[in-house]
Formats: C-alpha cells, structure tokens, sequence
C-alpha cells in the first residue's frame, strides 16, 4: 500500500531522510537505515574534494524551526562507496546528493557516484548559504540548465534537481526537465537570521543560514502546488513534514515520496513509522489502494 515510483525510482515506502540531516558519515545513515521505516537513504550533499564548512556556531534552534549554516561541510566524493554500501547492506536504494560550483564538478561527483552503485542523483542547486553553490546556482536558470543537462545526459539513473523558493521557482523547474532532469525535489531551505540579543551580532558565524522545520511547510505545500500544476513532473516533497497530515498535504499537492529533515533532528527515527502509519490509515480511511491514486489531488 505505501509503495511508490518517483522518476523512475521505485520504494517500498514513499518516506526518506532530507540529504545533509545525517551528516556525512555511513554511520549516522547506517543508524537511520536499522532503526526506520523509510523507502530510501539520501547523502549529504557531497563535492569533488572534502570541505570543512563553516565554524560553529552552525546551527540555531528557534521556536518555528531550525537555521543553519553548515557551509557543505561533506567528506567529498571519495567516501562515496562508504556511504552506498549502507543502501546495499540494507537493500535500501541510495540517492547520492550533490553540490558543486559548476557542471565540471556535478559530473565529477555524479560518474563516481553511479560508478559505485547510487540509486539515483540529487542535485543541490539551492543551499542558501554556500557562496558560489546552491541558491546562486538555483537563481540562474541558464546554470540550472546547463548543469541538469551536463548530469542528466551522461548517467542511467534517476536524477533530481532539488530547488528552493525562487522567485521564477516554476520556469525554473520545467528548464531542469526540459534539460532531461527525471524530477524534482522541493524545497531547500529559506536564507534566514537569528540575532542574539546579548552581544547584539548574528549567532550564526555565517550570519545568514537557511530555516527549516515547521515555518517552512506551507511553503513547501505551495511551492509543490504551483510546480506540480504547471509540469506534471514527478516531485520528492520535502518541508516541515512532523505528522502524517503534513506528509499528507504535499503528496496532493504533487508529491509522490517525501522527505523529512527537522523533524528527525527533534523526534528522532521514530518519526518514520508515525507519518507511516499515519500514511496507511489514511489511505484506507479514504478508500485509495495506493499513494500513486492520491497524487496532486487538491492541484486544479
Ligand atoms: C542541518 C541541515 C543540513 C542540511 N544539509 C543539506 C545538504 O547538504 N543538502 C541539501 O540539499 N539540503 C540540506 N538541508 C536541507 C534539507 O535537506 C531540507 O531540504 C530542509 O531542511 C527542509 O526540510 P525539513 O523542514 O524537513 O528540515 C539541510 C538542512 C539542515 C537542517
């Protein structure tokens, strides 16, 4: 009943880690992977080379949801086999995220990602915090292009393209289809700021990061809606999802499998088996055999 198909990928459970929550070690995946009900393993964003990110303070705690700037601080594309081992050990398929300052290095990390096994590639062009990365990437829809192009054209597996709120968020979207990308995922986090009101200075030693967690959902709902009503395409939902509801909501909006980041932070693995369950009873309570029956249901 919870199986799904998203851009050619197939799960047995439509719910997976949001990339970079666990961090880059296989053993913070290896933990997720024995402990959760979840249909795939997502990596950290992963680069050419190893960065060390920014100093602490990296991450903030507010009352609606997570800041952080971890500057992509990842163990570059060497540990790549490490971390795809896990999928394998637990017959969960991996989809390897990547960040990068141009097409050179997507591909780079794309070929020794598929080279060793991934399920599937992600690619981060929407971190909010990295310079030269991410957003800067997201917001120029020429690069979008030319990097899903670069990566989509040269790999046999499913590759995503993970955006976040952009102003032109839709036009973006179809140019990464348009350039072969097998879906989407939405959202990235939002560049935010906290302020500590003793010393009077940003906490975070970036300054700005990207919020996450509760604030974020309804964003995510509408960002999913718009994407989903104009395109079509087969999207990963990812924003704020706590309950099942909230899970619920972005797979009417468009949604055929959905991530979970802050929450697993808060509530731990558990978190998986409760929006699981709650998945299932709905389903059934509303007379629908599968999630793919359900998709984009509220879009018009
Ligand atoms: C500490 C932290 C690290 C993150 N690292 C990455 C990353 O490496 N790559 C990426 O694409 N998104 C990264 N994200 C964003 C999440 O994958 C996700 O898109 C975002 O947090 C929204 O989901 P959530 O509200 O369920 O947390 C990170 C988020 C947090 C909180």
């Amino acid at each position: 009943m919870l199986e799904t198909e998203v851009g050619g990928l197939r799960l047995d459970n439509p719910l997976m880690p949001a990339s970079g929550i666990l961090g880059g070690k296989e053993n913070a995946m290896e933990y997720l992977a024995k402990r959760a009900k979840i249909g795939a393993l997502v990596t950290k964003s992963i680069t050419p080379e190893p960065r060390k990110g920014y100093d602490p303070p990296i991450v903030v705690s507010t009352p609606c949801g997570l800041v952080n700037a971890v500057g992509l601080s990842n163990p570059g594309k060497k540990a790549l086999r490490r971390l795809v081992e896990v999928g394998k050990k637990f017959n969960l398929p991996v989809i390897v995220s990547i960040a990068g300052k141009d097409e050179n290095e997507f591909q780079e990390v794309a070929w020794e990602a598929v080279d060793v096994g991934a399920s599937a590639l992600e690619l981060n062009l929407s971190c909010p915090h990295a310079k030269g990365m991410g957003l800067e990437i997201g917001m120029d829809i020429k690069m979008v292009k030319r990097i899903t192009e670069a990566v989509a054209t040269t790999v046999d597996v499913p590759v995503f393209v993970k955006l976040g709120y952009v102003d032109r968020l839709v036009e973006t979207a179809s140019k990464a289809l348009e350039a072969g990308a097998s879906g989407l995922t939405l959202i990235n986090t939002l560049r935010a700021m906290v302020i500590d009101v003793d010393v009077m200075k940003p906490v975070l030693s970036n300054k700005v990061g990207g919020l996450s967690g509760r604030a974020i959902h309804p964003i995510a709902v509408r960002a999913i809606y718009d994407v989903y009503k104009e395109t079509k395409a087969p999207i990963i939902g990812v924003g704020g999802v706590y309950e099942w509801r909230d899970a619920v909501e972005l797979i009417l909006a468009g949604a055929s499998a959905v991530q979970i980041g802050t929450a697993l932070v808060d509530k731990g693995p558990r978190v998986f088996s409760e929006v699981s369950a709650g998945i299932a009873w709905w389903l059934k309570e509303k007379g629908f055999k599968n999630i793919k029956e359900t998709v984009g249901i509220a879009v018009e």
